[in-house]
């Protein structure tokens, strides 16, 4: 989401009539997009501001903060981080041009609402990828998980006008992209206001008449992330089923494997709940990529209660899993807790969750080898000049020998390497 209001930001002052600097040495405006998900997030694009301030001394720009840590402490951020020149807080990103304006006069803030949830077109040239599109499809979130700062940060789920996403995407087409990516904190709690667009489409809930009208576009590959379990439908595996293009991957976070801890981040399922979605996504037709999140050492988190998790993960063969070291939030239930478990006990268990992690992923790799999967090339390799990147449709990261000529196609890849977290191959021709 960030990724994609960085887009909307960079697009929205051009049209204004900025233009995008190389580098933060020379820019006469320099905004950070910022996450308050883990305190880490925090406290480095605070250092981030006064690194660059520090480092163009007299020649210092005007410095901005966006995103969640802007929205949530606004003012604050002018003592905090003293070479601050504006806050623009996550409904506030379309008017940053005018923020900039007012703040050469001084500092400002925008905390105020997005005026319509991501009206507009953005400018191709800033998406992140030329062939990778995100399109947001919600925003905000309702689920209050005892834990988690983003329904502060992010406020109310608001659901874009399913005419708008498939707009939209037709759009996305017409222009050569390859892969859309559907986006939200909670795709499957999609719920608009006006149920309007995808009247021919049938399904269960919105969100996947929403998937079967997105895959009417006939756009080659759609993803989306990121799911939530209480929400999950199993009309999701059946829409995957019934169309070649919604790809096969599912990002469903589970967090915890105990019913305790699960029951006192307020998730709202129970560890059977979670395993009956797992075994829809594993009865699909086509084999679905599955992967969490955890979080380890929520407060009060018993040793027993990680050996749960230890025991879920196994269970539920994920194909890559996000490990968190639990982060007190301010202002969250859970801040009000004692963070009973010691930094280094929740290092362990990091370490003990992530060695599980990366033997059971190498098993599910190895059924790559010798295998032909269809890539997306995305580009040219970062380590080598002879390699493309991409990603399979289960959004597995190949890197592979190619010719320069196929970025931007579907390629087919035989895999003949395994690495801890990628794939690597030769390109045996062109979809
Ligand atoms: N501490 C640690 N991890 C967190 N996450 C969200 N809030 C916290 C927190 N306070 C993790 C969850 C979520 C992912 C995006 O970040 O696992 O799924
Ligand atoms: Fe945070 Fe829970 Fe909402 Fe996800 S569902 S954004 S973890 S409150």
């Amino acid at each position: 989401m960030n990724v994609s209001d960085s887009e909307r930001a960079a697009s929205t002052l051009c049209k204004n009539g900025f233009k995008l600097a190389p580098s933060t040495d020379s820019a006469d405006v320099v905004i950070i997009n910022t996450c308050s998900v883990r305190e880490k997030a925090e406290r480095k694009a605070l250092r981030r501001v006064e690194e660059i301030a520090r480092s163009r001394g007299a020649e210092a720009p005007l410095i901005g903060l966006m995103g969640c840590v802007a929205q949530l402490e606004g003012e604050a951020l002018f003592d905090y981080a003293p070479s601050v020149g504006f806050v623009a807080g996550t409904g506030a990103t379309e008017r940053i041009p005018q923020l900039i304006r007012k703040a050469v006069a001084g500092k400002t803030f925008d905390l105020g609402e997005r005026r319509s949830p991501f009206e507009g077109d953005l400018e191709p040239a800033f998406r992140h990828s030329a062939r990778v599109a995100f399109v947001p499809i919600i925003e905000g979130c309702n689920k209050f998980c005892t834990y988690c700062i983003v329904p502060y940060s992010r406020g109310r789920e608001r659901s874009r006008a399913a005419t708008e996403i498939l707009r939209e995407v037709r759009s996305l087409l017409a222009q050569g992209f390859k892969e859309i990516h559907l986006i939200g904190q909670n795709v499957n709690s999609y719920r608009p206001k006006y149920d309007g667009g995808p009247e021919k489409f049938p399904g269960a809930t919105p969100f996947s008449r929403l998937l079967r009208a997105v895959a009417s576009t006939g756009m080659p590959r759609i993803k989306f992330t990121t799911s939530f379990p209480r929400d999950f439908h199993a009309d999701i595996v059946k829409a995957i089923d019934e169309n070649e293009n919604l790809c096969n991957w599912v990002h469903l976070p589970v967090q915890s494997g105990s019913d305790r801890v699960l029951r006192a981040m307020r998730r709202g399922y129970k560890v059977v709940d979670f395993i009956r979605h797992v075994e829809a996504i594993k009865g699909a037709r086509r084999r679905i990529s599955l992967t969490s999140d955890i979080i380890v050492g929520f407060p009060g988190e018993t040793r027993e209660e990680f050996e749960d998790t230890r025991r879920l993960v196994e269970r539920c063969g994920f194909e890559g899993l996000y490990i968190f070291k639990y982060s007190a939030r301010r202002g969250t239930p859970a801040a009000k807790l004692a963070d009973t478990v010691e930094e280094s006990e929740k290092t362990d268990r990091f370490q003990s969750l992530e060695k599980l992690q990366a033997s059971a992923q190498q098993k599910i790799y190895t059924d790559f080898l010798g295998a032909e999967v269809l890539v997306l090339a995305e580009g040219l390799s970062a380590r080598s000049a002879d390699d493309l990147t991409g990603h399979t449709t289960c959004n597995k990261v190949v890197n592979f020998r190619g010719g320069r000529d196929m970025v931007g196609k579907i390629v087919r890849v035989r895999v003949d390497e395994l690495k801890s977290h990628s794939l690597y191959g030769e390109a045996l021709g062109v979809l």
